[in-house]
C-alpha cells in the first residue's frame, strides 16, 4: 500500500514538473524568428543531400514529391506548430529511408524550409527535439500584417 502512495506521488511530482516546463515557453511564432541563419546554411547543405533529388533544388516538388514552399506547403502547416513538422520529417522522410536523420539534421533541414518560405532568422536556434519547439506556432500568414 504504502508503495502505491509512491507511486503517485511520483506521478504528481511528474505531472507538476511537466506544468513548470509548459509555463517556462511562451507561445512564440515563425514570424518573430525561430531560427539562425547559420543554422539554415547548414540546413541547405542538408537539405541537397537528402531531400532535394525528390523535392528538387528549389523545393518547389518534382513528380509526386511536393513543394516544400509555397502557398499549398504552407496551408498545409497553417497554424500547426514547428514540432509537428519536425515530427513529420524525421519520421517520414526522407521517404526511402525514414527515421535515418539526428535531430540536428531535422532541425537544420527545417530551419532551411522555414528561411526558403520567408519567415525570419531569429536569435534563436530552432532546437534538436521536437519537445522543445511545441510553443513554436507556424503561420502562413503574418499575424496581424
Ligand atoms: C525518395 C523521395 C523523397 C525524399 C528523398 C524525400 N521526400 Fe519528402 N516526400 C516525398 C513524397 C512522395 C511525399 C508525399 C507523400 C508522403 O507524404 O509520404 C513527401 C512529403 C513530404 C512532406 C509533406 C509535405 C506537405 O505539404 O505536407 C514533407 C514536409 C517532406 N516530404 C519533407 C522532406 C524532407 C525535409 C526531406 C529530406 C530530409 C524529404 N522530404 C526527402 C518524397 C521524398
Amino acid at each position: 500500500m504504502k508503495r502505491m502512495y509512491l507511486m503517485l506521488g511520483a506521478a504528481a511530482l511528474a505531472l507538476g514538473g511537466a506544468a513548470i516546463v509548459g509555463a517556462q515557453m511562451p507561445e512564440r511564432n515563425v514570424w518573430g524568428g525561430a531560427y539562425t541563419a547559420e543554422q539554415a546554411e547548414r540546413g541547405k547543405a542538408a537539405y541537397a543531400e537528402n531531400c532535394a533529388a525528390c523535392h528538387g533544388e528549389t523545393l518547389s516538388g518534382i513528380d509526386v514529391a511536393p513543394a516544400l514552399v509555397g502557398s499549398t506547403f504552407l496551408s498545409n502547416w497553417n497554424n500547426t506548430s514547428a514540432a509537428d513538422l519536425f515530427e513529420r520529417i524525421q519520421m517520414t522522410m526522407p521517404l526511402n529511408a525514414p527515421g535515418t536523420l539526428g535531430g540536428r539534421t531535422v532541425a537544420d533541414i527545417e530551419a532551411f524550409i522555414f528561411q526558403s518560405n520567408g519567415f525570419p532568422t531569429g536569435q534563436l536556434a530552432l532546437p534538436p527535439t521536437p519537445q522543445m519547439m511545441t510553443n513554436v506556432r507556424i503561420s502562413a500568414q503574418k499575424p496581424g500584417g
